[in-house]
């Protein structure tokens, strides 16, 4: 059997190509869970990964930035920040009702100021998002 590359339709924008969360996929996301239970615990090596990165020495001593692409209801958001205390998070994604769940999912790291959400296409996101 061969593989069928997915080729974007060069006719859309970013923006519409990439909305592949829009609508029930997004809103009963949590049924992840049940199609694939390996998902958390690839998160969670996501996680244990990351936590042997050296922290930042320039723009936040002490700490180390991450920028997160695609981080939909925060699954892997939370593993990442249970991995170590001093990550920052820029976690970025262009589905609202993803970032919904994930505003209510990290509300406690929101809160503390370790994560932030961006809703924002990656792929025609500028530097500014970082200022
Ligand atoms: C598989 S889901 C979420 C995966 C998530 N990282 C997790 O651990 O559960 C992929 C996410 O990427 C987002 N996404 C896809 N294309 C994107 C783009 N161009 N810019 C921003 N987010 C995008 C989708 O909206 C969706 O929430």
């Amino acid at each position: 059997m061969t593989q069928q590359a997915f080729i974007p339709d060069p006719n859309l924008s970013t923006s519409q190509a990439e909305r592949l969360f829009s609508g029930p996929i997004g809103t009963e996301y949590q049924m992840l869970d049940l199609i694939c239970p390996a998902a958390a615990a690839m998160s969670k090596r996501v996680g244990g990964f990351v936590a042997g990165f050296p922290a930042d020495v320039r723009k936040h001593p002490g700490s180390l930035s991450v920028f997160e692409i695609g981080c939909g209801t925060g699954i892997t958001t939370l593993a990442l920040l249970q991995s170590r205390g001093d990550l920052l998070i820029l976690a970025a994604d262009n589905e609202p009702a993803m970032l919904s769940q994930a505003r209510e999912n990290l509300s406690i790291f929101i809160e503390q100021g370790r994560v932030r959400l961006i809703e924002v296409d990656a792929l025609s996101a500028t530097s500014a998002i970082f200022a």
